[in-house]
């Protein structure tokens, strides 16, 4: 018997409510919040009526997540509203002792930077509660960690290589349109790039690095080189690592547009006189864009995420790729939901449902290579993403 609290009813948002009815053995009461309160209903609506219950919240105001989490009684509360809330919504787990899980790392709307500092500075307050806090339960960050984590455990004795390869090989018709909220996408797609390297991270251009890799089931797709957040916990929990780098493909039209729109500067994060109004340009152009839940009934394709982790087993070098392939269109007539949502929801649902059936159980702030891999690549098998290993 448990209560979950999922707090945004964005793409992921819908991920997560469908699968926490598919999971109702384990989640027997679903309060889905967010801040415009029709996106929870039209949500709800999609599910057997009465299975999911809906609630408005601003959750950039600690006092109001905690008067909601105390109104619903919550056993869990899953943050997939963004990252900008990350902080109150811990804050409030604490201020009323339940278990926190989200799928991205804290960022301020006014820094293109996002790092752990500011949600491990809490690990001490969640420790001295008992209390899980478990960051970046999604693909990547989420199930690349456990891939490095099931690695390490099952085909490693020391991991010196990984590289994370993220290929979208999806088409939803548009000439520019982003997966994931546009502002957050093109915040980390547009900055520097940055891999980590004999205890050292190296800087490089927006998109610099790239090469080209084969992924299976899709093809060979030109893949860039970006900064992303799960090589910051991986550095510290993987023992022998030398190198860790992330790479994501991107197509020449959705390179070419985001080049034109920094160029003559809609990805401003800054505030601009507009005829006398203020506007963030980056805000505005989310207001033009498609939005990514609307991709969901458009996409084609398939999704492949993975990593490649080389390293020593019994004294002799090895090379390993473990990878999950999802299909949009399938990801679409299950949850109503392009692959990207999904196969961000179904980890963060796999996480919750770990956290409050006890298989999971630690304290203090926790990044996901931390835990015991097996539980969770099993229910990857059951929940709809199942994944592969390859000897290369
Ligand atoms: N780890 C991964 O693999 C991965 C991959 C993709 C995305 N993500 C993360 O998943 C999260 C959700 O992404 P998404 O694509 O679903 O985004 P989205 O479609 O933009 O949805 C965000 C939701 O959060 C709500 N929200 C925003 N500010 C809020 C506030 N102050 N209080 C309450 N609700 C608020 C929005 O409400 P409104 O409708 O009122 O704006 C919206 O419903 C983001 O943090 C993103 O970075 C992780």
């Amino acid at each position: 018997m448990s209560t979950v609290l999922i707090i945004g009813a964005g793409g992921v948002g819908r991920v997560v409510a469908h699968k926490c009815v598919q999971n109702s053995e384990t989640f027997t009461k679903i309060i889905l919040a967010s801040r415009t309160l029709s996106r929870c209903e039209e949500i709800a609506s999609e599910l057997p009526s009465g299975t999911v219950h809906v609630e408005s919240v601003d959750a950039d105001i600690t006092a109001d997540v905690v008067e909601l989490i105390k109104k619903v009684g919550a056993d869990i509360v899953i943050n997939v509203a963004l990252p900008y809330q990350d902080l109150t919504i811990m804050d409030a787990c604490l201020e009323t002792n339940v278990p926190y899980l989200d799928t991205a790392n804290y960022e301020h709307p006014d820094t293109a930077k996002f790092e752990y500092k500011e949600q491990w500075a809490k690990d001490s307050a969640f420790k001295e509660k008992n209390l899980m806090a478990l960051l970046g339960s999604g693909f990547d960050p989420g199930a690349t960690n456990m891939f490095c984590a099931y690695a390490q455990k099952h085909y490693f004795d020391e991991i010196h290589t990984i590289d994370i390869l993220d290929c979208n090989a999806g088409d939803h018709g548009y000439p520019f349109a982003t997966n994931f909220n546009p502002e957050i996408n093109l915040r980390e797609v547009s900055a520097n790039g940055r891999y980590w390297e004999n205890g050292e991270w190296i800087e490089t251009k927006p998109l610099e690095l790239h090469m080209p890799w084969d992924y299976p089931e899709v093809g060979i797709k030109e893949s860039y080189l970006l900064y992303h957040e799960e090589m910051e916990s991986l550095v510290k929990h993987i023992k022998g690592l030398k190198r860790i780098r992330f790479f994501m493909t991107f197509g020449e039209s959705y390179l070419t547009h985001m080049r034109c729109l920094e160029n003559v500067g809609m990805l401003r994060i800054d505030e601009v006189d507009h005829h006398g109004q203020k506007i963030i340009p980056i805000q505005f152009l989310k207001t033009l864009l498609p939005d990514p839940a609307s991709l969901g009934p458009r996409t084609t394709g398939k999704t492949n995420i993975g990593i490649v982790a080389e390293g020593i087993k019994d004294g002799k070098p090895r090379k390993v790729y473990i990878y999950q392939i999802k299909d949009h269109e399938e990801c679409y007539a299950e949850v109503k939901s392009q692959g990207v949502s999904y196969t961000t929801g179904v980890p963060a649902v796999i996480g919750a449902k770990l956290m409050v059936e006890g298989t999971w159980n630690m304290s203090g702030t926790i990044n996901m290579e931390q835990l015991d891999p097996d539980p969770f690549m099993e229910e990857m098998n059951k929940q709809g993403l199942p994944w592969q290993v390859k000897e290369l």
